[in-house]
């Protein structure tokens, strides 16, 4: 297939340039009504920000540019189908796990998944068995062992599927080829959370993509690691383990009836850039990272603060002596207009991508200097490290039964040994640390309130003054 063509894109200029009426929505007539302060920074999108008109096609149901798109895709990634998403990789996790679980049905997951995973399983109804996970001492994920799933799979012969993440935010890669053999020597497909390997494949410097690898599904956030727009990802399938015609049954009910263009246009030209430019551009990327990091490790200056790169090259971990948290790094580098991924109790993360300049690595390394010879000098706190995530815990009160309950909030710090009603989830990365209706632990609770008073995120608290919670009366 011609991976120079973008027949989606293409598409919306041929439309743009033929149209003499816009007599449909948007309401903003491709720009014409719309604030005028914003106009001047929305303007290129608005014109592109179509309907499905004229040759648009339409997602749902696509015969046209958008079916030629994903099919180009599909030959890219290598992929027997390929799905656009609007909804991000969110979306597809969600549309698949609703494809493959009825209600009461099991299926294996890993305890720290992203919470769409746990969404997906709500959903469904189905009964989550979990895959233990280990952490080691900056809290990095160390890879599940293959025997593990297997191990899981004699306990459960039932399942409908297994769903693993790989890489992990941080960039660590999972044994997919060893797993997905495993999997499918019991005709159970594997799913892989690729939210963050979107690049996988396609510079030999990379780990194989999970496709590549024999995954059923992967979900990819095209956004984040490549080049479309935030929100857009895409779904790849292969094999007979599942049925794409019902995953794109689920899709039509998750996702707007009104797909966004500019979304899925961005997607189309992701697409040809990777498909065309990826492997030069990877490759510029890689030599100008191989001598930032060089600089880093054989200068004189990374003393204080240990550089963690796991198997992918885009990823770069900073991690300080045990009394300084990720947070406080996050914030010195704020103060100097540096803005990391995310930082957690003991890291801060960086993302690399094509997108990234010489220059900028070049301003990162002299900072990177800075924070080296200034840590010394940061208060030092008494450290925490992340709870266990108890792959035994099951919800003492089923989802189902608990939006029946009624519910109060009290402060976070008096809920230890309480029934919790929502997601509790740091933010990013969005691992759920307890699940509705599952107790909340006294050690999970000290961790709670340590990622709090050091400025982190976490979703499902209402933070005020006292951090509070939501648990049943
Ligand atoms: C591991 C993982 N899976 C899935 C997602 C969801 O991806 P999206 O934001 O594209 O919906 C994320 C988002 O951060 C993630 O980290």
């Amino acid at each position: 297939m011609d991976q120079m063509k973008a027949p989606l894109f293409d598409a919306l200029i041929r439309h743009i340039n033929r149209s003499t009426g816009n007599f449909h929505v948007p309401g903003h007539k491709q720009g014409q009504a719309f604030d005028d302060a914003g106009k001047k920074w929305f303007a290129s999108v608005l014109q592109l920000d179509l309907t499905e008109v004229g040759e648009l096609d339409d997602l749902h149901h696509p015969q046209g540019a958008i079916l030629e798109a994903q099919q180009l895709a599909s030959a890219a990634f290598r992929a027997e189908h390929t799905l656009f998403l609007v909804g991000g990789t969110t979306a597809g996790i969600l549309a698949t796990i609703l494809h493959l679980c009825r209600p009461g049905e099991e299926i294996i997951i890993q305890r720290n998944c992203h919470q769409s995973v746990f969404h997906g399983c709500m959903m469904a109804g189905a009964k989550q068995r979990y895959l233990p996970c280990e952490f080691d001492q900056n809290g990095m994920e160390i890879p599940i062992s293959p025997d593990t799933v297997q191990q899981m799979i004699r306990q459960y012969p039932q399942a409908k599927g297994v769903v693993i993440t790989s890489p992990s935010y941080f960039g660590v890669v999972q044994n997919v080829r060893e797993i997905a053999e495993i999997c499918h020597a019991h005709q159970i497909p594997l799913v892989v959370d690729e939210a963050h390997g979107a690049h996988f494949g396609f510079h030999p410097r990379l780990p194989l993509s999970a496709i590549d690898q024999g995954a059923d599904v992967s979900i990819q956030s095209t956004h984040k690691l490549l080049t479309s727009m935030t929100m857009s990802s895409m779904l790849h399938a292969q094999g007979e383990r599942v049925n794409i015609a019902d995953i794109m049954r689920w899709l039509r009910m998750i996702e707007s009836s009104s797909p966004s263009y500019p979304l899925m246009a961005s997607l189309d030209l992701a697409r040809r850039w990777i498909a065309t430019k990826g492997k030069e551009e990877l490759e510029r990327l890689l030599i100008a990272l191989d001598h930032f990091r060089g600089n880093i490790k054989n200068g004189s200056f990374i003393h204080e603060v240990s550089v963690l790169s796991p198997h992918d090259p885009l990823k770069l971990t900073l991690v300080a002596d045990p009394g300084v948290s990720g947070y406080a790094m996050a914030d010195w580098l704020n103060k100097q207009g540096i803005y990391a991924e995310l930082a957690d109790h003991r890291k801060v993360l960086f993302v690399f991508s094509p997108g990234t300049t010489e220059s900028e690595l070049s301003r990162l390394e002299q900072v990177l200097r800075r924070l080296d010879r200034e840590i010394s000098h940061f208060p030092k706190e008494p450290s925490f490290n992340l709870p266990s995530f108890s792959i035994h815990t099951q919800a003492k009160v089923e989802f189902d039964e608990l939006r029946r309950r009624k519910r109060r909030w009290i402060p976070l710090a008096s809920a230890a040994g309480e029934i919790v009603t929502e997601m509790i989830t740091p933010y990013p990365p969005g691992i759920p640390l307890v699940l509705p209706g599952e107790e909340l632990r006294e050690e999970v609770l000290h961790f709670l309130c340590d990622v709090i008073r050091r400025g982190g995120n976490v979703r499902g608290i209402r933070s005020s003054d006292t951090p509070a919670v939501e648990v049943l009366l």
